[in-house]
Order: C-alpha cells, then sequence, then structure tokens
C-alpha cells in the first residue's frame, strides 16, 4: 500500500459508510422492494458468463456509491495493476502474485525479474496435455504394460482441494474409464480408503506439493511408494507409476522421481491459487486438454472482467464490498457459501483455504496490528441438504449469516424434475430469508397466538445469488475467479496481505517435536504445558 493512502479506520470513506450504515438502521428489503419495482434489475450484473443479483442486500444506492469510494480511496484500481503486472505485492515473502498468468494467453508478455513468464507456463501446459493424452489414450503405460485406469493425486492444502473440487464439480465431463482419487490427510485411513481395491499395475500415483516437503504429502508419497513396489516387486516399477507437481525439483529428484516427470510451477503462484497450474494434472487427465482448456478461458474471462470493468458493475467488487459492509458495519462474523449443485460439494472447502488462509490476518502491510474485522468465516453445504441441517440458524437465529446461493440453469444430468425442485428451493430460499414471514402474516393463516412468534421470519436476511448457465469446465474457471478476486480486493481494502500463510507454521513446527516425542524408545522429557505433556504421555502409554 503506498504511504499516502491513509490507514483504514482514518480514511473519510471509512467514516462515511459508519454514518451512512447509522441512517440505514431500520432499513428494510420489504420496504426496499415495495418501493422500487426496478431494484432486482439495477443490482443484477453480468460478467464472464456468470449472472449476479445482489438485489436482496441490506444497500441502496448511496451505500454502494460510498462502498465504491471507499474500494477508489484504498487503491484498489491501482493494486489490481500491481498484481496483474507483476509487482511483488507479496511483501512479506517478496513475492509476485500471478496465478493470472497462469490462465494468460500464449501472446501475452508478463514479467517477473525481467523475464517474461508466459512462456513457460505454456510450455509446462503443452507437457501436461501431451502427458494427458498419453494417458487418456492408453499410450502411457504401466511398468507391467497395463493400461493405466486409476489417477491417486497426492496433496494437501492447495495441493489438493483444487484439483479434488473441481474434479468432482466437472464429473460430468472426465473420462468414465479412468478413476481419479485424491489423498490428503496424513490420518493412514485416507490413503488405505483411496487405495483399497486398486491394482498398482494399473494405478498412476501424482505427487503434488508447491514445496515439496509437507509432512502429509511425503508421508504418503512414500507410504504409496512402499504400496506400489510391494505390489509390482520392483523399485524400477516408480518410474512408470510416480510423476510429480511442484517447484522444487531437488526434492522432486531425492524422493526418486525423474524430474522428466515432474511438471513445474513457479514460487509466484500461491497454493491455494494454484489449480490453473500443473497442480490441476489430474482434473486434465480425467476432462482432458482441450476441456481443462476451457476452464482456463474462464478464469481469463473473469480476469479480464475485474481489471476491464468499472466497480459498479465489477462482479467480484461488488461481491467484496458486499461483504466488507456485513463484516465491517454489521457484525457479521461469517459468510455461507450455498451451491444449489451436488456437483460443487466440495466448493465451500475449497473457499474456505482461498478465503481464510488468504485473509485470516491480524497485521497490516505494515506489521501494525488492524483495527477492524477481516476474514470471514467461510461455511456452506451443497443445497437441499443444508436446508434440513443448518438452514434454521439462518431463518431465525440471532446470527447475521449473508449467503451466496450458487446454481446452475441447466442440470448436469437427465432428471429435469430434480433440476426444477432444486432451483424452487434455491429461489424460495433467499425469498424467505430476505422477506421473511410476518407476525400479522402467521396469525392470519390461522396459527394459534402461542405459536405465533415460534413462526415468524424476521426476514431481511441478505442473500447474493450467482447464476451460470450450466456448470461447464468454462463457468468453474470464472466462478472461482470470481472469489480469488473477491478475496483480493477485500485483503486490499482491509490493508493486509493476502497472499503468505505464516499462521499455518506454528503447528507444523510444534507437530514435528512431538512426533519425536511420540515415537521416542526412552521416555522423553516432555517440556510442554501441564495439559500438552499430559496428553502425550496418555497417548504414550497405550
Ligand atoms: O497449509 C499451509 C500450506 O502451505 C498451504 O498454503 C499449501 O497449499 C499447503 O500447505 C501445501 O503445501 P505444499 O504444496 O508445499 O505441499
Amino acid at each position: 500500500m503506498s504511504e499516502d493512502i491513509a490507514q483504514l479506520d482514518q480514511c473519510p470513506e471509512w467514516e462515511a459508510l459508519a454514518r451512512h450504515r447509522d441512517r440505514m438502521r431500520e432499513i428494510s428489503l420489504r420496504r426496499l422492494f415495495a418501493e422500487d419495482s426496478g431494484r432486482a434489475d439495477a443490482l443484477s450484473v453480468e460478467g464472464a458468463g456468470l449472472f449476479l443479483d445482489y438485489s436482496k442486500n441490506l444497500l441502496s444506492a448511496e451505500t454502494l456509491r460510498l462502498l465504491v469510494a471507499l474500494a477508489e480511496a484504498r487503491g484498489l484500481r491501482a493494486r489490481i495493476e500491481a498484481m496483474f503486472g507483476g509487482d511483488k505485492i507479496n511483501s512479506t515473502e517478496g513475492r509476485a502474485v500471478l496465478h493470472t498468468a497462469l490462465r494468460a494467453p500464449r501472446d501475452a508478455a508478463i514479467e517477473v525479474d525481467g523475464e517474461n513468464v508466459v512462456p513457460a507456463v505454456h510450455a509446462v501446459l503443452d507437457r501436461m496435455g501431451a502427458f494427458a493424452d498419453r494417458v487418456r489414450g492408453g499410450l502411457w503405460r504401466g511398468f507391467r504394460g497395463d493400461r493405466i485406469r486409476h489417477v491417486v493425486s497426492i496433496g494437501i492444502g492447495g495441493s489438493d482441494l483444487g484439483p479434488a473440487m473441481a474434479y468432482r464439480a466437472l464429473r460430468a465431463h472426465a473420462d468414465p474409464e479412468l478413476d481419479v482419487r485424491f489423498v490428503s490427510n496424513v490420518d493412514g485411513a485416507d490413503f488405505a480408503a483411496a487405495c483399497s481395491g486398486l491394482d498398482p499395475a494399473t494405478t498412476l500415483f501424482i505427487v503434488c506439493s508447491k514445496t515439496f516437503t509437507t509432512l502429509e504429502t511425503l508421508t504418503n508419497a512414500r507410504t504409496a511408494r512402499q504400496w506400489l513396489v510391494d505390489g509390482l516387486g520392483d523399485e524400477a516399477a516408480v518410474a512408470k507409476h510416480f510423476v510429480a507437481v511442484s517447484t522444487n525439483r531437488a526434492e522432486v529428484e531425492s524422493f526418486g522421481i525423474d524430474p522428466a516427470n515432474m511438471f513445474e510451477f513457479w514460487e509466484w503462484v500461491g497454493g491455494r491459487y494454484s489449480l490453473p497450474s500443473a497442480i490441476g494434472l489430474s482434473l486434465m487427465v480425467a476432462i482432458g486438454p482441450e476441456r481443462f482448456g476451457e476452464m482456463l478461458a474462464g478464469f481469463r474471462a473473469m480476469d479480464q472482467h475485474f481489471r476491464d470493468t468499472p466497480f459498479e458493475r465489477n462482479l467480484p467488487v461488488l461481491l467484496a464490498l458486499i461483504g466488507i459492509w456485513y463484516a465491517n458495519y454489521h457484525g457479521a462474523e461469517s459468510t455461507a457459501v450455498l451451491p444449489y449443485h451436488q456437483d460443487l460439494a466440495r466448493f465451500a472447502a475449497y473457499l474456505q483455504q482461498l478465503d481464510m488462509e488468504s485473509n485470516g490476518k491480524r497485521v497490516q502491510l505494515d506489521g501494525e496490528p488492524v483495527q477492524w474485522q477481516t476474514g470471514p468465516i467461510v461455511w456452506g453445504e451443497p443445497g437441499t441438504n443444508g436446508q434440513h441441517a443448518f438452514f434454521q440458524l439462518l431463518h431465525q437465529g440471532t446470527k447475521l449469516v449473508p449467503c451466496d446461493f450458487i446454481g446452475a440453469i441447466e442440470p448436469s444430468h437427465d432428471l429435469p424434475l430434480h433440476h426444477d425442485l432444486l432451483m424452487a428451493n434455491l429461489f424460495a430460499q433467499s425469498e424467505a430469508l430476505a422477506f421473511g414471514k410476518t407476525s400479522d402474516e402467521v396469525r392470519s393463516s390461522g396459527i394459534e397466538e402461542e405459536l405465533v412468534q415460534h413462526r415468524t421470519f424476521p426476514g431481511n436476511r441478505p442473500s447474493n445469488t450467482i447464476l451460470v448457465d450450466a456448470l461447464t469446465p468454462h463457468a468453474l474457471g470464472a466462478l472461482i475467479a470470481l472469489y480469488e478476486h473477491k478475496v483480493f480486493t477485500q485483503g486490499v481494502i482491509w490493508g493486509i496481505n493476502s497472499f503468505d500463510q505464516w499462521g499455518v507454521e506454528l503447528g507444523k513446527v510444534l507437530a514435528g517435536k512431538i512426533a519425536a516425542e511420540l515415537q521416542s524408545e526412552s521416555d522423553p522429557d516432555l517440556d510442554h504445558d501441564s495439559s500438552t505433556n499430559a496428553l502425550i504421555a496418555r497417548y504414550r502409554r497405550h
């Protein structure tokens, strides 16, 4: 953030919003809609093939004007250009943030340290494509000459959630002859389940790790190698059954994977932004290079929309500003992501890492503590399942939980009745949340007086509705980029670094120490707190 930009809570635009919030205390969605029959049209936008209706939010045209002014005052425009231009905006790690370069067209030029990175991006995409085609076409064979039937992707966090989520989302487009599985947890149950019933002769492992030093991934990869060598009886089999995706050639080699079978990416790709890099290899093998390219085109379309569209009509910016309105001016602590699409079953989990690892920060770029709330808790489940679980709290609980409803106009199956019912529920839930049911309406339907309050819905509970025509690779790419840029925009406004993740380090270091203590032959000298000491001792006794 440049020196001449004031601290967030000292910006006049920040204070103007606080005053505006005080004037808006009595705002009612019922009234806003009653007073303006064009509200839905006015507060809907399209971009990169996505449609966003944000009319069911507790805001007026004035709110939006003030929020956009805040974004301008925080230098969002310049920060967007800095990110796309390859500036080292990840200041605590001294790195550029260039996931957008992963989907840049072949003829683009984006420089990091004076070097155009786009040719390298496309060289890796080409290698991935050739490899995926060979596996899919049966030309890449296992050690015993068998065709590959199972792909097991090993990774964790950003090296797992993206491909796992996207494989699930795009399963309608995947090769039915190839079974793709994911292993992430160091809990051996995960590995055991993923490899259960698999024949090593027809199984390919893709080990994904930016650093190639992550405990979980390396433990699972070693177990996989042992499983394979035990099954095929020859160390040499590893060459035909293991490929790696990493930035760390030396560690890949020392693990025993031929660097010829390594797909590279770069330090300027954050883990949680890495699906469109070689980390997406398992997905590309499943859906094919062409479909993968369509997904990249969807990402790219949203990148362009984000970069080129005025903030008032800019989908990621609008989502970000609306989120800030609730987090910083209405005390909302969380936000729910509710895809009405079973294929997006892992989308909320994916967004949890994207948002919470990015914006779960307590200090500003200069290291000073923030005096305002930053990233929300992100959670959610697909509808309609969620309706029968946690929606009660959304409708009648005491907490404000802004919701994002996500749906597709066309289903990815041949059961149209199901789809009509699914979408009817999506539209009904946002309507019920926004407009509720007053006590008078409850009474007038003949409900006995003592139940009236129990059956009253306060309404005024905000939501966005995001619709895609169909959950195609293009739509998925655009949807992911929408949230990437939303998170970025919020980070800029809050004045934090959205691209580091020091907060996960302490637990990792402590786990290493405790692992040694759990495994030590002799009784270790435990110097933790009394609770941790007792837990370790109890585990060791058994
Ligand atoms: O959990 C921290 C983290 O560093 C994530 O940011 C990252 O996505 C994940 O671990 C996996 O890291 P790697 O790809 O280096 O194995």
